[in-house]
C-alpha cells in the first residue's frame, strides 16, 4: 500500500478501474465494509482519509473528532487498498481557497437544521476528491443516508463521470452503528444510545420519539424522509457525542 500525503504525488493510472472509498479516518468495521465491497471491483482502489475541518460546524466538534492514523494505516493496509490518501488541511485548503459547492434540494432539512454548513463541506471536499482521484465508482455508507442523497445529487446536477454505489450499515452486536464517534462514549453512555437502534426497530416515528424519551435522550430529530426510499432517521446527542442512524422502510410502511 501506497501512503500518498499530496495531489502531486497521486499518479494514477488511467486505465482499468479506479475507486475510492472516502472516510474521514478512526477506521472502524463500518469502513471496512466499503473496502471489502470495493476491492474486487476495481484495478486500483483508493482509500482517502481526511478529517474535513468544513463540514465541522464548531471547532471543538472538530477538535474533538477521534483521529488514529496508526491504525488507519493497519486497517487499509489489511483491506488490500493499493492507494491511501491522506493529505494536510494545508493540501486541500491552501490559502486563497473560496470556491464552495452549495447544495440545496436533498441537503435541504434533517442535518441540515442543525449542522447548517454541513453538507457544503461534504459536498465541497468530495467534489475535490472526485476530481483529484477520478474513480469511475465511489462507495458511500447507507448509515449516512442524507450524505448518499447529496452526492448523488452533487454527481447528477454536476454531471460528475463516477457511479456511486451504497454499502449497508455495519452495526455492533448489541445493535449501534458503528462510528467513529462511539469511541467517545463512556460505557454508560453507550448503554443510553441503545435506544437509537430500539427506536428505529419501532419503524415508527411517534414510537421512536417515546423510547428515545424514556432513555432520556432528547433528539435533534425524529423524522420519516425519503432518502432514496422511506427512511426513519434520528439524530441525538448522548452526552457531548452526536449520532446519527436510520432505517430504510418497506414501501407504505409510513408515518
Ligand atoms: P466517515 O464518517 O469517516 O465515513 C466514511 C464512509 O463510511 C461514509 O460513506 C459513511 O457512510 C461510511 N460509514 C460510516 N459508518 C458506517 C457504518 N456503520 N456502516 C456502513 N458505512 C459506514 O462520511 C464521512 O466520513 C465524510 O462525510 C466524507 C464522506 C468522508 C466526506 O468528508
Amino acid at each position: 500500500m501506497k501512503v500518498v500525503r499530496t495531489i502531486a504525488e497521486l499518479d494514477l493510472p488511467r486505465h482499468g478501474v479506479v475507486g475510492l472509498v472516502p472516510t474521514m479516518g478512526a477506521l472502524h468495521a463500518g469502513h471496512t465494509a466499503l473496502f471489502r465491497a470495493a476491492r474486487p471491483q476495481c484495478d486500483v482502489l483508493v482509500g482517502s482519509v481526511f478529517v474535513n475541518p468544513a463540514q465541522f460546524s464548531d471547532g471543538a466538534d472538530l477538535s474533538a473528532y477521534p483521529r488514529d492514523p496508526e491504525g488507519d494505516l493497519v486497517h487499509a493496509a489489511a483491506e488490500g487498498i493499493d492507494v491511501l490518501f491522506a493529505p494536510s488541511v494545508e493540501e486541500m485548503y491552501p490559502p486563497g481557497f473560496a470556491t464552495w459547492v452549495d447544495p440545496a434540494g436533498a441537503a435541504k432539512g434533517l442535518e441540515s437544521d442543525h449542522r447548517p454548513q454541513h453538507f457544503r463541506g461534504v459536498a465541497t471536499v468530495c467534489l475535490k476528491l472526485l476530481n483529484i482521484v477520478r474513480p469511475q465508482i465511489a462507495w458511500f455508507g447507507r448509515k449516512d443516508a442524507q450524505q448518499v442523497a447529496v452526492v448523488k445529487q452533487l454527481v447528477r446536477d454536476l454531471n460528475l463521470d463516477v457511479e456511486i454505489r451504497v454499502v449497508e450499515t455495519v452495526r455492533d452486536g448489541d445493535g449501534l452503528a458503528l462510528s467513529s464517534r462511539n469511541a467517545l462514549l463512556s460505557p454508560g453512555e453507550r448503554e443510553q444510545a441503545l435506544a437509537i437502534p430500539r427506536a428505529l426497530a419501532t419503524r415508527d416515528a411517534a414510537q421512536a420519539r417515546e423510547v428515545l424519551a424514556a432513555a432520556r435522550l432528547e433528539p435533534d430529530y425524529v423524522e420519516v424522509a425519503d432518502l432514496d426510499g422511506p427512511t426513519l432517521a434520528i439524530a441525538a446527542r448522548v452526552g457531548s457525542v452526536r449520532l446519527i442512524d436510520n432505517v430504510l422502510l418497506p414501501k407504505g410502511e409510513h408515518s
